[in-house]
């Protein structure tokens, strides 16, 4: 596709091309010197309206080490604090003749816009509660390189469904990956609309969390990934309250222990940013099992594979080791 602004944009075929070129990547990343020419003389804008550590870092360094040039913009700092719009902020920078924008933004569908409005590519690195489309690549990669192909493998998602873009976008993937997937939430977190939503799509839902994870008759879970509680999406306050929502849907030091002596290849994974103690306990996070660094890790060599696939791949990603020099 010409932009990627939703995991739907994406086929199985499509999603196994960026792993694999991901892989490639993967070896660059590790080595002593890592730049290489792939995207020189291609220019790239990182515009985020909404604060990001892992993913605005991570684009900035997946561009750099492919030689484009990258620049930072900001919400705040930009010209959008004077009033100005969406639409003509980006008009104005894409009228500079860049290559590609890669946008987080706190309304959701705001990146589909700005694919209406610019000639560059854009990818959406967040909108709103809609999608996170290059998080759920790097979660999949991450799950894969430990669990091998995710067909046939359960993933449990358990969190702040209603408020997740992570959510939305893994739901797509991971079901065009082959994955079994069960939601758990507490009622108040699980979007509206999830029963007929999971009917259509094939998964399934549920309130328990330790019926899920080791009740009578519950399928085991390969891989486990928990989201964040998205206090700054709750104006109202939040309900359960910490300790209650702990103590029903938290990754705590003793759920933790129960899963292991049922499954001692689970694998626990969280997009970040954690709040240890609330949703995943920091026994959990750092635990042998936790593959939370390594989602980091995996997500500067996908954001290469997706920069080269819409940027330079033309090719469908055959010669992307070729364009690689060793
Ligand atoms: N997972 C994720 O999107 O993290 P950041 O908000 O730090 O980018």
């Amino acid at each position: 596709p010409r932009h990627l602004l939703s995991m739907s944009d994406l086929d199985a075929a499509a999603i196994r091309t960026i792993l694999d070129t991901a892989t490639q990547m993967h070896e660059v990343q590790h080595r002593e010197v890592k730049k290489i020419p792939t995207l020189r003389g291609r220019t790239i804008i990182n515009l985020f309206f909404e604060d990001s550590t892992r993913t605005r870092s991570s684009f900035e360094i997946a561009g750099k080490w492919m030689s484009a040039d990258t620049i930072n913009i900001t919400g705040k700092g930009s010209a959008t604090s004077k009033g100005e719009s969406l639409r003509d902020t980006v008009r104005t920078i894409d009228a500079m003749g860049v290559d590609a924008f890669v946008i987080r933004h706190g309304a959701s569908g705001a990146c589909h816009q700005v694919a209406g409005w610019v000639d560059a590519h854009v990818i959406n690195a967040g909108d709103g509660t809609h999608e996170h489309p290059t998080q759920a690549l790097l979660d999949a990669y991450t799950m894969e390189r430990r669990l091998g192909s995710l067909e046939g493998r359960h993933v449990a998602i358990v969190g702040d469904l209603t408020h997740s873009r992570v959510l939305r976008s893994n739901l797509i993937s991971l079901r065009r990956l082959g994955a079994a997937v069960t939601l758990v939430a507490p009622p108040t977190l699980m979007p509206s609309g999830i029963t007929s939503w999971a009917h259509r799509d094939g998964f399934t839902v549920g309130h328990d969390l330790d019926a899920v994870l080791g009740g009578e008759g519950a399928r085991p879970v390969d891989a486990l990934m928990m989201l964040r509680v998205q206090k700054e999406r709750m104006s109202g306050g939040y309900f359960p309250t910490a300790r209650e929502y702990t103590v029903g849907y938290g990754l705590t030091r003793d759920r933790l222990a129960r899963l292991t002596d049922l499954n001692p290849e689970i694998v626990i994974c969280h997009p970040g940013p954690m709040n240890r103690g609330l949703e995943i306990s920091a026994d959990a996070a750092d635990a042998a099992q936790s593959l939370v660094l390594d989602q980091v890790s995996a997500g500067v060599a996908v954001r290469m594979s997706v920069l080269y696939h819409l940027l330079a791949g033309a090719d469908g990603g055959a010669d992307a080791a070729a364009r690689v020099p060793r």
